[in-house]
Parts: C-alpha cells; structure tokens; sequence
C-alpha cells in the first residue's frame, strides 16, 4: 500500500506560511481520500508551441539535446504537432507549431503582456497531461474543487487531441495540465488530425542522432528529471498548492536561495519516485516582490524573469548517466561534446561529485526561449541541487536574460520599418 500523501520526508530550509502548512495537509488528505491521488497518474505527455518555421529546427535541436526521437506529425487546420518520444515509460513531447503567424489564441495572448514574451508570441511550454485510470470521474471531482476545463468545442477549435479533458491555464503559473486515460498496455493515441512522417521532421532527428552517436553522447544522456516553472514572488504557495490539487504530486521541499533573492521549491510524484517516469515540478520564486529590491539591494532574477516573460516553465532538466567518459565526467563530456556542435550553455558546469551533483543550463532556445538543464547526480545523491549550485545557475541565467532585455528594447526602439 502506498504512503499517504503528506508522509513523505520533508526536505529544505525555506519556511512557509500557517496558511501553506495548513491547507497543505487539508487538500492532500482530501485527494488522498476522494480516490484522486490514486486515480492520477504519472505526467504521460508534455506539450510545447514554437514559433512558426522552427518546429523542424526544434525538433533537431531537442533530438541532439535529448533522448528524444521522432515518430510521427499531426496535421490539423491550423496546426502541425510533431510527437517525440524516448519510450513508453518517459512522458512524450509534443511540439506543436501554428501555421498561420497571425493566428490568435489564447496561449499567444499569455506571451503578449510581457516585453520579451511579446518578441516570441507563440513560443512557449504550455503544460502537461497526466494519464489518469477514470477520466470522467477525475473531471467530475475536479470540478467539483473549483477547477475549470476547457469546453469539448474549445478544446477543438484550440486543435488539442480530442482525447484529452484541459484544465485552464493556471492564474499562477499560466501551465496548462490534462488528463487523459490510457491502460498501461496500450500506446498512446492522439485523437487530432491526420498522421504521417514528415521527410523533413525525419530528417533533422536522423542528422541529430547521427551527431549524437559521432560524439558518443547518445547513451548519456537518460529521460526528464525535472521541469521547473517561475512564478511572481507572491504566488508561490498558491502555484505549489494548486499544482498538488491538479496532480497526484506531493511537497518535497523548499529550499531558500538568500544570496539570489529566490527560492526553489519541489514537487515530485507520490506514485514514481523515478523522476525518469513522471519528471518532478519545481517551482522557482522571488523573495521578495520587485518594488522592495531597491531597499533590499540585492539580485532579483527570478522576479525580473517573471516581469519579462511572464509566469511559464523557465527550463527543462534532462538527467546525465553518472560515470565517466574519455577522463571527464559524464555531464562535462556531453557539454563539452554538444557545445563543439554549435550549442551555447549558459557557464561552465558547476558542482563537484564530493557535492553530490553536477549542472549546467544551455542558453534559451531561439525557437522555444526554453533552456535546458544537465543534472548529473553521483553515487546514491538523490537531492536536486546544493544551494551553492542553484544561486550559480540562478545568477547565470539573470545575467543572460538582462542581455536578451537590452536587445528586446533595442529592437523596439527601432522604428518598424528597420527592424
Ligand atoms: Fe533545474
């Protein structure tokens, strides 16, 4: 019999409020009692919008950067969603890319508000499905809490696999989350569009592949570890406690990041306790609100991402078999390998293996604004990060964000017609 919902052990410094502690063992015994933590699965797919023209170019990039492969493309009016997958244990990936650059919607609406989100409309991750074993019973209940879906007729103007019941985007983290039902025996099927193999979708994850085994990285690099999102500083309960209330995810911890004016906070699935099957959520926050960094003078980057991009998955952490190859450690060897092919990361790896963990980000993706993470763990570390490490990446990842700012405003202040 499996643990209830609140019994894991708690991990990290970061002190929450009576209201947190509270409503945390109020919703979990709830859905532990109501039969919903058991009912929803591991996250089974996960799904991205790139601007229009890139998903190919993005498609190659994440089969170089990832296990991922190709497998097939479905063609809707106004949509092309490419599904990658590593097997049928790690969640799949659906790349999705519109048509029509003019096409409005609601997940360009989310990127519009923000200054540099505006620069990439339609470039965002948008959100994660779970595989639940009665779809019906954990809509009923789920609306039953207050959670709103999309319509069946929303769901398919918004051309997403008819198959699936969406929860609207979150007022704290602007995710998505689905659910859908699927018996473990069986593949998973999207009910959108029509299927085939694109030659040239094809061909960008073969050249990829074919990179990946000329630098000895293919069998390195091993399924999702975690997908972090960053939220405005006040909405980090909520985001923490509502992501628990649509999943069947329970607190791990929170960790304060003092010296970044930030704090790491992690879930991870009460059901798989192998990131490898359901990847964990971490949730990244300010300190502190913005208009008290001039008293505090400290950095705030995780504020000022937030107040750029708005609410979104700032990265997606990809975990490195732990060992060594050609006398570097895994994690530096598959940098070292992949930065020799064009890619950018963010700074040098950081961590050591006395530490437990080693990790780097890549630079924001030119096609999704997404960065990637490398997590190599030594021996039996099972944590997520030394706070050391994390103010480093926290750090490195301002800095780059502050350039791509300049460059956004330079680009605005030029008058149209130059640009
Ligand atoms: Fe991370």
């Amino acid at each position: 019999m499996r643990k209830s919902s609140i019994e894991f052990q708690r991990n990290g410094d970061k002190e929450n409020s009576p209201f947190f502690e509270e409503y945390l063992t109020k919703l979990l015994d709830e859905r532990d009692r109501t039969g919903l933590t058991d009912m929803i699965g591991e996250i089974d797919v996960m799904m991205i919008t790139v601007e229009p023209g890139c998903s190919v170019a993005y498609v190659g990039e994440l089969c170089l950067m990832s296990p991922y492969q190709y497998l097939v493309t479905l063609e809707s009016e106004s949509h092309h969603t490419h599904v990658l997958r590593v097997d049928m244990n790690a969640p799949d990936i659906l790349v999705r890319e519109v048509k029509n650059p003019n096409t409005r919607g609601i997940f360009r609406s989310l990127n519009e508000v923000y200054p540099i989100g505006a620069h990439k409309p339609n470039s965002r991750y948008m959100g994660e499905v779970f595989r639940v074993t009665n779809l019906h019973e954990v809509v009923e209940q789920q609306k039953a809490r207050e959670i709103r879906f999309f319509t069946q007729d929303q769901i398919r103007k918004l051309e997403l696999p008819g198959n699936m019941a969406v929860v609207k985007p979150s007022p704290y983290t602007h995710n998505i989350c689905g659910y859908w039902e699927r018996p473990l025996d069986q593949l998973r099927v999207y009910s959108l569009g029509l299927s085939s193999i694109r030659n040239d979708v094809q061909d960008a994850c073969l050249a990829a592949k074919e990179l990946q085994a000329r630098l000895h990285v293919a069998d390195l690099i091993l399924p999702i570890d975690h997908l972090a999102t960053r939220v405005y500083s006040q909405n980090r309960e909520a985001a923490i406690l509502e992501y628990l209330s649509l999943s069947s995810y329970y607190y791990w911890g929170s960790y304060d990041i003092r010296d970044q004016n930030s704090s790491t906070n992690v879930t991870k699935s009460v059901h798989h306790s192998e990131e490898r099957v359901s990847p964990a959520k971490v949730f990244t926050a300010a300190n502190h609100p913005y208009f008290v960094n001039h008293l505090l003078q400290i950095p705030s980057p995780t504020e000022n991402f937030v107040r750029n991009y708005g609410p979104r998955l700032h990265h997606i952490a990809f975990a490195v078999a732990d060992g060594e190859r050609n006398g570097k450690t895994n994690i530096d060897h598959v940098v070292d390998s992949i930065r020799s092919a064009g890619k950018d990361f963010l700074v040098q790896v950081i961590g050591s293996p006395e530490e437990g963990l080693k990790q780097i980000f890549s630079s924001a993706s030119e096609h999704s604004s997404l960065i990637i993470e490398y997590v190599q763990r030594f021996n039996d570390f099972r944590g997520f990060f030394t706070k050391q490490n994390v103010s480093e990446l926290t750090h490195a990842a301002g800095v780059e964000e502050t350039l791509q700012a300049l460059q956004a405003e330079a680009v605005a202040a030029r008058p149209v017609d130059a640009r």
